[in-house]
């Protein structure tokens, strides 16, 4: 079997789901941003992250979400919207909003889940913990959406995808979700 730096990055990645309050270092989040950047696309880069690190929008944006999901088919979701112990976001301290261009002639959502994909995996290899997030999105649907998205800047035509938080590992103990076998066909 062969193990390298990257591998075993790959397999040591797990959603985190409990952050300490502190905020994680401008480098850390560069190093982050830039891994995003660097991820394979089809779209010519028509992308866009955005950054929120304001505790009170990353609040407003838990409870809109919430709000959202009360409404919403799927029961699961409905429980956690009423849950008033659930925080859609963990208490991370960074939440990263990666959108598409909707103009693109190429559908974008592979390229922005590739982009969120680097980020997790670079936020794992300098030890910041992470958790993709599709949960706050639902804010956008909210009666609250068109105001929040003008609030976040998000660009004009362009639609969030896909988000992930970001921060340092409050646990030390953490659910490893087993994977499953047999999930690979071998012709040869
Ligand atoms: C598209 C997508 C959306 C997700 N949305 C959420 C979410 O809203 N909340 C959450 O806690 N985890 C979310 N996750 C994380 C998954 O629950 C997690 O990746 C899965 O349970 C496997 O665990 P692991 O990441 O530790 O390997 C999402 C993952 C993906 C790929």
């Amino acid at each position: 079997m062969i193990v390298n730096e990257t591998l075993k990055i790959i397999k040591q990645r797990r959603s985190i789901r409990s952050f300490k309050d502190e905020q994680i270092k401008e480098e850390e989040l560069q190093a982050v941003l830039e891994a995003g950047l660097y991820a394979p696309n089809a779209g010519g880069q028509a992308w866009h992250f955005t950054v929120i690190q304001d505790t009170e929008l990353l609040n407003k944006l838990n409870i809109a979400a919430k709000e959202a999901a009360k409404h919403h088919g799927l029961g699961h979701l409905k429980e956690l919207g009423i849950d008033e112990t659930f925080n859609c976001l963990y208490g991370a301290p960074t939440l990263v909003i990666v959108s598409g261009n909707e103009q693109s002639p190429i559908p974008l959502d592979a390229d922005c889940a590739a982009a969120t994909q680097n980020l997790l995996l670079a936020a794992e290899s300098i030890g910041l913990g992470s958790c993709w997030i599709f949960f706050v999105l639902l804010a956008f649907y909210s009666s609250q959406g068109p105001e929040l998205r003008k609030e976040l800047k998000i660009p004009e035509g362009y639609k969030p995808y896909y988000s992930a938080v970001f921060g340092y590992k409050k646990d030390t103990i953490i659910y490893v979700p087993d994977r499953k076998p047999d999930l690979i066909t071998y012709i040869r």
